[in-house]
Order: C-alpha cells, then structure tokens, then sequence
C-alpha cells in the first residue's frame, strides 16, 4: 500500500554480490532520509539503478535501461533518477550527455555522499560523484553494526574493498580501485552481532578475499592474513558458517587450505575462478599461476577437506587463444571435475591491457563453439556428482521458501548445493537434517529426516 506522504526508492541491481551489498547498503542510508523501498518504478520519487560492466553486454543491459526511463520523468518531473555502479564509474559525466534526464551519477567508492547529492538533485542541480577512494585512512567500510535485520540466514560481510591484480582481460581494478582492507576487529564485531541476531551464515566478501591482509590493532605483533582473518572469525563470534567469495588463486596460502581441513565452520566449498587451463593463455591474461599450480592447489584442497565442493569460473576464446589452447581447458575440466561453473565468451573491455594491446581474434562462432562444448562437458560432469550425492544426508541452512512457489523450503547445503524439501516456514533460518533424494542439474531434493 502506497502512502501519500512516504517517499519511495526503487533500485535495480546488475552485477556481482559487491553490488548486491552495495544496494543493501544504499537502501540503509536512504531509510534514514525517510524512504522505503519498492519494486514499482512507477510509484517511486528516487529510481536507481546500481550497474555492472564486466562484459560488454552487461553495460549494455544498464545503458539499455537508463534510457527507459525518461518516461518516469516525463510523467513527473521531480522524480530522481541515477546511475551508481560499475558504470557510473566507468562512464562518468558522460552519462549526463548521453541521457540529459539524469540527476545522479556516482561511484562505488561514493555511497556515503548519496545524502549530499540528494540534496543537490532535489534543488534541481545534477549530482556527480566518481572519485575512487585509494587508502584505508580514507576509505569508510559502510557496513554498519546492524541494529535489527530481517529474519535473515545468511548475511554478506564486506572484509576489503577494490583489486591490485592487473588481469589483462578485466574492468574491475579501474572502476573499483585499490584494495583496502578493513579492520579484523571491524569484521568480528560485525558478524557477532549479526549472529546475536539470529544470522547463521557470513558470506565474507572482496575482489580478491584472500589478498586480505591487516593487522590487530590491540597486538602490533600479530599480523592477521586471509586464514588468520576466518580463525578470528570462528573462535570469536557466533556464527556458525562461514563462506566467502571471491579469492584467487595466486593468493591461496598453505594456511588457507590447512584451515579447511581443521575448521568446522569454514563450509566446504570454495569458489576459485581458473579462467584458462592453458599456460599461455593464462600468461597472456596475467593470472600469475599455471595449470599445474591451479591443479596442485586443487589436490591440497581436496586432501584437507575430501568433501570439498570446488566451483569456478572461466572465458573462452581470450586473444589468441587456439584450439590446442582450448583443449587444454577442456582436459582439465575433465580431470578436476568442477561441481559447477560459469562460463563465458572474452568480451574485449575499453581501457584494459587486452583491449589495447591484444588483438580479439577468436571469431565469435568459435566463441560460442568452444562456450557450448564446455557447458555440455560441465552439465554431465554437475549431473554425475549430484546423483552421487542421493541418499547422502546432509545439514541444510534453510535461506527461503522456494522461488517457483512450489510450497516447498530451500536450504543452502555446507558444499554450496542448493536443496528444496517441504517443511514447516518457521524453519527459515535454522540448520536442519535432511536426506537427498532426488537430483537435478543445478540443484537437489530431499526430506527432512526426524
Ligand atoms: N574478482 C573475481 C572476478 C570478478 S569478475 C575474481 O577474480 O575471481 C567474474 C568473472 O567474470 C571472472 O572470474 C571472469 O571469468 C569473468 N570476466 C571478467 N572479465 C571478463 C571479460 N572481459 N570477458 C569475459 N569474462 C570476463
Ligand atoms: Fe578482475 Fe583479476 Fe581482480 Fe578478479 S582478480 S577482479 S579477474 S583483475
Ligand atoms: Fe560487475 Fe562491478 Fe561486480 S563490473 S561484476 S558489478 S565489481
């Protein structure tokens, strides 16, 4: 029900988890101005749209729908409209030109000035805000001490901010900046209080999580690393899983895959994006790791935590990637066996090493050639282990009801698998017993057991 006197905000979210937390945040600091949310566009005086530009045709999905909005302005001109996100970011004020309706354009780095440029918008003057914040002594981790949260399971924690790699193929450092880290004190006090809210899972989130790296500020000895960071996080707060995306493979430690074979808490699963399975691919995409370092951190991984469910993501037809080059992927494939995968074809990107240096020359047929071999492999490959898995009794976070309405309860598994079973509602948010009994392709069905 619509008020009168209520202003509303409707945001629409592209991308990745980062902007995923980012609206969540966004949406805290616009109730404090008196909005609520909405998912009507129509009935909203402040309409965001919060982007994504990893590849090309996800700038396109945002640009595509700024342009749509001009109807809401003509219908009332005082509604505010803006861009945040990776695009803003990335195209800055020449978004302003492009579509003169526009009030707001401002970066990930710029949340916190969301207020001032509100004010701005509202007397009719257009808001820009795009800088990247670079240091930690000047950049604020938003994420504040939640006083209440909604019966939630599962919460995002930010641990850093930004990403020093160079991966020649991506976007990401220049329209996100610099790594900053927070504080481990920051983190801890966070996820315990949201644990004494009834939270039972933290998601810890980053561009490059396990490039974390800071120390206590209580004990000028002890500097706290990625591993150290979930060690903290376990022994001092309530939660009682703990998850996190993305790190990188360059960046896994010892003590990192050490941590998955002594501690509970830590899920076993981890997604770790290998890109290519072809050494020169990965030099020309400066990834800094080989084949056989990616498969040797695979094998660890796999002895400390045997259960170990291991995703990741990949491109195909990078420049001057060749069918021998290809193969190499797809062997590999054959000899980790992902539990699940996302694929996806190069996307030249304005502004990165590849874009200006390496020539896009694998044709788009054999893209999408090469994309569609290595799903077909991926989806036998996700079928054989989740049949596997029948009969397997497992503990079950229950995130949900289930999205197609099927009366049914959906629970995030300790591996990552997503299972459906029927249950009473009252069981959001508990971690309950439940058998497998059926698989499908990117999911599982069970019964609660007792
Ligand atoms: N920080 C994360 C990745 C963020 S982007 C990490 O390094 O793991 C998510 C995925 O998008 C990447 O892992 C990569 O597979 C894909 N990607 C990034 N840039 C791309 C591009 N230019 N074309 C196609 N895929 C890209
Ligand atoms: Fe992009 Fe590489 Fe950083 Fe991931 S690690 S965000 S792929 S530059
Ligand atoms: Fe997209 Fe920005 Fe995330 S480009 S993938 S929303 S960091």
């Amino acid at each position: 029900m619509y008020k009168n006197d209520q202003k509303y905000v409707y945001i629409r979210t592209f991308g990745c988890q980062m902007n995923e937390h980012d609206s969540r945040k966004i949406i805290l600091i616009l109730k404090e101005l008196g909005f609520e949310s909405t998912d009507e566009p129509e009935n909203a005086q402040l309409i965001l749209f919060n982007t994504c530009t990893i590849r090309e045709k996800a700038h396109h999905k945002a640009i595509s729908q700024i342009g749509r909005t001009t109807i809401y302005k003509e219908r009332d001109p005082n509604t505010i409209i803006g861009v945040c996100g990776c695009v803003a970011q990335q195209d800055k004020e020449s978004l302003f030109d492009k579509y003169p309706h526009l009030d707001l354009v401002f970066g990930p780095d710029q949340i916190n000035k969301l207020p001032e440029l509100l004010d701005h918008a509202q007397r009719k003057k257009r808001g820009l805000s795009v800088e990247l914040v670079n240091t930690p002594e000047e950049y604020t981790f938003l994420d504040q001490l939640p006083e209440e949260v909604a019966p939630a399971s599962s919460s995002f924690v930010s641990i850093m901010k930004g990403c020093n790699c160079a991966c020649s193929y991506c976007i990401v450092p220049s329209v996100r900046g610099k790594e900053v880290c927070r504080s481990p004190e920051e983190i801890v006090a966070e996820i315990d209080q949201l644990a004494k809210l009834g939270n039972r899972e933290a998601v810890l989130l980053g561009q490059n999580v396990n490039a974390y790296h800071s120390k206590r500020s209580n004990s000028s000895t002890k500097d706290v690393t990625f591993a150290k960071l979930i060690r903290l996080i376990s022994d001092e707060t309530g939660i009682d899983r703990i998850r996190f995306t993305s790190p990188h493979p360059k960046d896994v430690g010892e003590d990192l895959i050490l941590e998955y074979g002594q501690n509970e808490k830590l899920c076993p699963h981890i997604h770790l994006p290998l890109q290519s399975g072809a050494n020169e691919t990965l030099k020309r995409m400066r990834r800094g790791y080989t084949r056989e370092r990616y498969i040797e951190i695979v094998r660890g991984l796999r002895k400390a935590s045997p259960d170990i469910s291991i995703t990741t993501d990949l491109i195909v037809g990078f420049c001057g990637e060749s069918d021998a080059d290809f193969q190499m992927t797809f062997e590999l494939m054959e000899e980790v066996e992902f539990d699940s995968i996302f694929a996806f074809k190069y996307s030249p990107r304005p502004g990165t090493f590849a874009y200006e240096q390496l020539p896009d020359d694998v044709e788009k047929v054999v893209k999408e050639e090469r994309l569609e071999k290595i799903l077909a492999l991926q989806r036998l490959i996700s079928m054989k282990k989740n049949e596997a898995l029948i009969g397997k009794d497992v503990e079950a976070l229950v995130y949900s009801l289930d999205r197609m309405n099927r009366g049914l309860l959906t629970g995030r598994m300790p591996d990552n698998r997503i299972i459906h079973f029927s249950g009473n509602p009252d069981l959001i948010g508990d971690i309950v017993p439940v058998r497998v009994t059926a698989a499908h392709k990117n999911s599982l069905a069970g019964e609660m057991i007792g």
